[in-house]
């Protein structure tokens, strides 16, 4: 008998690697050969886990690692909607929050709910690179629409946008602050959003796990700034998470926030499937209303510092140029290099300065379609601004050294 092998789905076969972490096997190789890597490539934040949080966690009985509802314990729930009430949105109620498992479940469970297979989503890009995996999980198909690094990669005209609108589109997703671009988006913005979504009967499906990180006075615009009868409660959904506002992507909890009923109904009875959120990871999100306010000042203090540094790294370089972030923790920056794909493993596969290296993420990722130019690359400023001051001097010496190759 013949022998073959099963065949994994078509769908499989279309899953791309996250640029994020595609590279990380030639990271860990450099540093067994002992080079210090600068690891810029993934968006984990190094802070220390607010104490409060911490001690929840070990205040819990861990003698009942048990189950909790699919949609999370009474008291998460209730902590997540004091949150957004805390933050003038009075509305929330802990009826409206689905706990999940990481922002990255409650994506993909609102592709599940919302999309049939081969239905669409448009998104502005570059946009967060695994929008378009989870969606083909779901067999949805992410439509890009181009942003511009002139501008600082706003909003795409409505005219633009309404043009990626097909018959099979169902909802916009966009994330502000922005994961790759640090954009901010207005709430002028927020509301051509919404107006689009009620021409064409979209959902808006707004992620917003970066809201506690942007620069200067004014907080960083949400949907959940805007009244009922322009952001309809029956289109609106936010993915948000503990991972970046918190300093605790390993706890993965994130939660589907929807004041519509039906889609709750539906996300909730999907949810049911997979059991649970993590229990642990509750104990310490029903302690986040006990954070001051001071914890948020601190850390927009902190990134805002190291973005600065970061993007003096960039202008230092002959012919870098990156725009000027308002939020997240990322600068989208386009090197003078040939191909950034080639580049970010040549950082790690051939280059050291002084036993140095640096991991970034390659800028092609961060596209549903084809990019522009191959020139870009992201840089993730989780490091303390000492060590990525140092990080960009040895990016600096990389670009050299990649274009003195074979020269
Ligand atoms: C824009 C954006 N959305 C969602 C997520 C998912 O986060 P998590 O699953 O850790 O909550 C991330 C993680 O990097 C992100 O950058």
């Amino acid at each position: 008998m013949a022998r073959t092998m099963p065949a994994i789905s078509a769908r499989a076969t279309l899953l791309p690697a996250s640029p994020i972490r595609r590279l990380a096997p030639y990271a860990a190789a450099a540093r067994e050969r002992g080079v210090k890597v600068y690891q810029l490539n993934i968006g984990q934040p190094d802070l220390p886990l607010p104490g409060a949080l911490k001690e929840a966690i070990l205040g819990t009985d861990l003698n009942y690692l048990a189950y909790t509802p699919s949609d999370g314990e009474p008291a998460t729930r209730e902590a997540i909607a004091a949150f957004y009430r805390s933050r003038g949105f009075e509305k929330s109620k802990a009826s409206d929050v689905i706990c999940t498992n990481g922002g990255s479940e409650a994506l993909l469970l609102a592709f599940l709910t919302m999309c049939d297979p081969g239905d669409e989503i448009i998104c502005p890009e570059p946009l967060y690179a695994n929008y378009v995996t989870l969606a083909l999980l779901a067999g949805v198909v992410i439509k890009g629409v181009p942003t511009s690094a002139a501008d600082g990669y706003r909003l795409p005209s409505t005219e633009a946008l309404r043009a990626a609108v097909s018959p099979r589109t169902r909802g916009i997703l966009w994330s502000s602050p922005s994961n790759p671009t640090g954009c901010v988006y207005t709430l002028d913005e927020l509301r051509r959003l919404c107006a689009l979504a009620d021409e064409r009967d979209l959902y808006l499906i707004a992620d917003e796990v970066y809201g506690d990180f942007f620069f200067g006075a004014q907080r960083a615009p949400s949907i959940r700034d805007l009244p009922d009868d322009v952001a309809r409660p029956d289109r609106v959904v936010i993915v948000d998470s503990v991972s970046k506002r918190w300093a605790a992507c390993g706890a993965r909890l994130g939660w589907f926030y929807s004041r519509n009923e039906v889609l709750k109904g539906a996300v909730m009875r999907a949810a049911m499937s997979r059991l649970s959120p993590p229990m642990i990871s509750e104990r310490m999100v029903q302690a986040v209303t006990r954070l001051p306010e001071s914890y948020y000042s601190a850390i927009q203090t902190e990134y805002q510092k190291r973005r600065d540094v970061c993007l003096a790294g960039v202008n230092a370089i002959k012919g870098a140029r990156a725009g000027n972030p308002q939020g997240a923790f990322y600068l989208f920056v386009e090197l003078p290099v040939d191909d950034t794909d080639k580049f970010s493993e040549f950082l790690l596969k051939e280059f050291q300065h002084e036993g140095e290296t640096v991991s970034v993420a390659p800028g092609s990722g961060f596209y549903a379609s084809q990019p522009a130019s191959k020139k870009e690359i992201r840089l993730a400023y989780v490091l303390e601004s000492e060590q990525l001051r140092r990080a960009m001097q040895v990016l600096g010496f990389a670009v050299d050294a990649y274009n003195k190759r074979g020269a």
